[in-house]
């Protein structure tokens, strides 16, 4: 065992003279030689620093001019807000910290900014690579974020959703997967889901897969909201689902073992994988944020990761104000190009030998969200691995499903022409008709429930819901598939603050959202206790806010934490009859 020691690394030195320069509030700096940036903070009793860069993704703060009290650095990006005198984000409000380095006088009062580096979890007991065989190791492309990898003996699957829509009725699968996709997940040695959004762990792909083998092994990181929370309510029986600790090799036998690691935005929540054979490395980030923090294994064989953008209501439900559609398609435009700069630097600094772009391969098909499949534009990947082949000599892999890529043969000789072996001539790649009805039939269903009998289940639903003392008026209009009131559906108000259901909007000084739900949807997730993910990234919404603002506390609790078990409706509906 290599022993495993804590390192300080010295990101920055100022020479005495520069600190007695330093201005009381926010100072900029910028090592030379290694070309990065830092943000030191002074007021009369201490020095705060940190590294000048974005938690979102890694973009570079400037002063914000409209922070009087000079506070507060903006991030050139997305503009999210960063006081660097509490080290805490304004924008969004309440949400994320950015983490501090450790200030140091030397001798000659000069100044050092530290960075206490914890070793890298993948680089205990470290294997040289070894060669691989033809045919030792194949990945083979099946759906979305779905991949299927021989390792030696072994099988792995990586985030199988192959049928059914993900988030509601909003997402489907743009590529048909390849007929044999059930037997492959039935003879998976193990199953790597990522996270618990719904184009990852996919329920109806689940429910078949556990009827012909419930005892499938599955692993999920061990993240503060378990990644099957809903487990039990959704009916699927799964007998052996795995939570494995953060950054700790799992061995699975002599060749093989894997590591899941932590999101630096969404810790709670998302993760991604490093799976090595025979000492080769396959790095996953599958749709982390800040897959790891950003400290990630640089060299592996293969590094795959989302590229597309698209997932998320924003901005495309939003109306009112700024929200033109012209500033929609601009904002989307710039938006997507950030992102595939972002994607291109990523692999640019971790140097993988293959790169392959994946988990964006989804489609808003269902006819009621044509405005949506029109306007959501995402990323190609064609373009963003031609910005890769433009910077650096990564090779890059854009599957068609049912592809496979000999890891064996690449690595040796990338002109190799049974290094990828495509689908047989003629094979579907793009689904041209989906299953729409039984999916909808299933959220119709909880419209004629019997709790909407009663209106006091809202009070009831918000009040399991348990987000309150936030100062936000909301008004839920139920609607039809066009956004437009459903005829008989419920129009309410809800003041966060107190938690209470006004009839009008409270006298005081109070931001507002409004939120149409179609009524299939918004009914199904409130007798299921679903997560708001289905009615927010699934595009089920429609929304306008004043101010325009992103109240992060209000849906990071609807999206990621609302209680584990649904409302207790049985006992409600015995307590108003
Ligand atoms: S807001 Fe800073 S990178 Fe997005």
């Amino acid at each position: 065992m290599n022993s495993m020691k804590q390192t300080t690394e010295v990101l920055l030195h100022l020479a005495p003279a520069e600190v007695a320069n330093l201005k009381e509030g926010i100072n900029f700096f910028r090592n030379k030689s290694t070309g990065k940036d830092y943000i030191l903070y002074k007021d009369q009793n201490h020095l705060k620093a940190c590294k000048n860069l974005c938690k979102h993704q890694g973009g570079l703060f400037i002063k914000d001019i409209e922070d009087l009290d000079g506070r507060s650095v903006k991030c050139t990006k997305h503009n999210w807000k960063l006081d660097v005198s509490t080290m805490k984000y304004t924008n969004p409000p309440g949400s994320f910290c950015q983490d501090e380095l450790v200030v140091e006088m030397d001798e000659n009062s000069g100044l050092l900014l530290l960075e206490l580096n914890p070793p890298n979890p993948w680089d205990s007991d470290p294997r040289a690579p070894e060669d691989l065989a033809f045919g030792e190791v194949q990945v083979t492309y099946l759906t979305h974020a779905c991949m299927d990898l021989k390792l030696g003996d072994k099988r792995m699957v990586f985030d199988p959703w192959l049928m059914g829509p993900a988030f509601a009725r909003g997402w489907w699968l743009l590529h048909e997967p390849p007929s044999d996709w059930l037997e492959r997940l039935c003879r998976a040695d193990l199953i790597y889901i990522s996270h618990m959004h719904s184009d990852h762990l996919s329920y109806p792909t689940l429910q078949k897969l556990s009827q012909r083998r419930p005892d499938v092994p599955i692993y999920v990181g061990d993240t503060e909201r378990p990644v099957f929370w809903n487990l039990k309510h959704s009916g699927v029986q799964l007998t052996n689902i795995n939570v494995v600790p953060f950054g700790a090799w799992q061995q699975v036998d002599k060749n093989l073992r894997f590591m899941i690691l932590m999101d630096g935005v969404h810790p709670e929540m998302d993760t991604c994988i490093i799976v090595e054979y025979k000492g080769h490395k396959i790095l996953n980030t599958v749709d982390c944020t800040r897959p790891n923090g950003g400290r990630l294994p640089v060299n592996a064989a293969l590094m795959m990761s989302d590229f597309a953008g698209g997932a998320s209501g924003f901005p495309m439900t939003f109306s009112g104000g700024k929200f033109t559609e012209e500033w929609k398609a601009q904002f989307i435009k710039t938006e997507r190009k950030k992102l595939l700069n972002y994607k291109a630097q990523l692999v640019k600094d971790l140097q993988p030998r293959i790169y392959c772009p994946f988990a964006g391969y989804f489609v808003e098909s269902h006819p009621s969200d044509k405005y949506i499949k029109e306007t959501n534009i995402k990323n190609d990947p064609t373009q963003l691995n031609n910005l890769i082949k433009k910077n650096s000599d990564v090779l890059t892999w854009t599957p068609r499903p049912g592809a496979t890529l000999d890891l064996g043969r690449m690595l040796k000789d990338p002109t190799d022409s049974k290094g990828i072996v495509e689908p047989p001539e003629g094979t579907k790649i793009y689904k041209d008709s989906w299953d729409f009805q039984p999916y909808l039939d299933t959220l119709h269903a909880a419209v004629g429930d019997e709790i909407f009998l009663h209106p006091s289940w809202i009070k009831e639903y918000f009040t399991w819901a348990g987000f309150k003392n936030y100062n936000l008026v909301v008004r839920m209009i139920e609607t039809d598939e066009d956004f437009s009131p459903f005829p008989g559906g419920y129009d309410y108000l809800v003041d966060f603050l107190d938690l209470s259901f006004p009839e009008e909007r409270p006298s005081r000084e109070h931001p507002y959202e409004e939120i149409r739900s179609r009524v299939d949807v918004i009914r199904h997730v409130v007798k299921n206790g679903l997560l708001w993910d289905d009615l927010y990234i699934g595009f089920q919404t429609r929304l306008q806010r004043d101010p325009d603002i992103y109240h992060h506390l209000f849906w990071n609790h609807f999206q990621i934490k609302l209680p584990l078990t649904p409302p207790n409706w049985k006992s409600f509906l015995m307590h108003c009859g």
